[in-house]
């Protein structure tokens, strides 16, 4: 069986005061372990990664980071590596977010460098690969995410873990969601696409981004492709998000 996540992108939201509050709310709601074999993973801004970490302690939540450097340690003002994360606890590493690509101009080229920083560091990558409206207007959507989803080949060191994140561009905080049969088809396509280029495909995660919230993320875990979300605006509210938890586990 795979994998079965829910992330939480803060993406750059939250204090001190809210990292504390958060993670009180968030290990009450997960008092049970989530069912189904969920994992349940928190990426905060970097800064609060130790105090999240803290303030979860016994929780059932993996932490997570929201980007890494394209390179190692060394004199790279403002970079932090994956290596860094690594030893702050940080299992899972965002990489490639459509954020990162539009604002901070991340080619396919950078994100493989941040992808194979992040194996090297033992860390799981989270690759997310997305196209925007007008790609997929242009009918070129599926092209899109398989060029995005192919600077793994070659990369994945045997036995290592890595996660994809399918999130349209348009459907990112845009109130937006894929139709559970489009994100179901793109999910399958995406399987076939790790499957050519000679990864395990049926034991790697594909989780779903883009305007999850509470109510709609039942019908988006009924596509059989679709093994979790990456949740941004409705994991900073830890009901929804414990909803959106909740919804997976419940999935038979
Ligand atoms: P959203 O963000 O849930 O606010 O649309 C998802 C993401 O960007 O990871």
């Amino acid at each position: 069986m795979r994998a079965r996540i829910v992330a939480g992108n803060w993406k750059s939201n939250g204090r001190q005061a809210f990292v504390e509050a958060y993670a009180t709310d968030l290990k009450a709601a997960l008092a049970q372990k989530p069912a189904g074999g969920v994992t349940v993973m928190v990426a905060p801004p970097d800064v609060y990664l130790s105090a999240l970490k803290a303030a979860l302690e016994g929780a059932p939540v993996e932490l997570g980071a929201q980007n890494c450097s394209a390179t190692a340690e060394g004199a790279y003002t403002g970079e932090v590596t994956a290596g860094m994360l690594a030893d702050q606890g940080v299992r899972y590493v965002i990489i490639g977010h459509s954020e990162r690509r539009s604002y901070y101009g991340e080619t396919d080229e950078v994100v493989r460098a941040k992808l194979a920083q992040a194996f090297a560091a033992g860390c799981v990558p989270v690759l997310c690969v997305g196209e925007t409206l007008e790609e997929r207007e242009a009918g070129q959507a599926e092209a899109v995410c398989k060029r995005q989803l192919s600077v793994l080949e070659g990369l994945v060191p045997e036995g290592a873990e890595v996660v994809i994140a399918y999130e349209p561009v348009w459907a990112i905080g845009t109130g937006k969601t894929a139709t559970s049969e489009q994100a179901q088809a793109m999910h399958a396509q995406l399987r076939a696409a790790l499957g050519s280029l000679g990864l395990p495909a049926d034991r790697i995660p594909i989780l779903y981004g883009g305007s999850v919230k509470a109510d709609n993320a039942a019908s988006l875990f009924a596509g059989e492709d679709v093994d979790g979300a990456l949740v941004g605006g409705a994991s900073l509210e830890v009901e929804s998000f414990a909803c959106i938890i909740a919804a997976l586990s419940e999935r038979t």
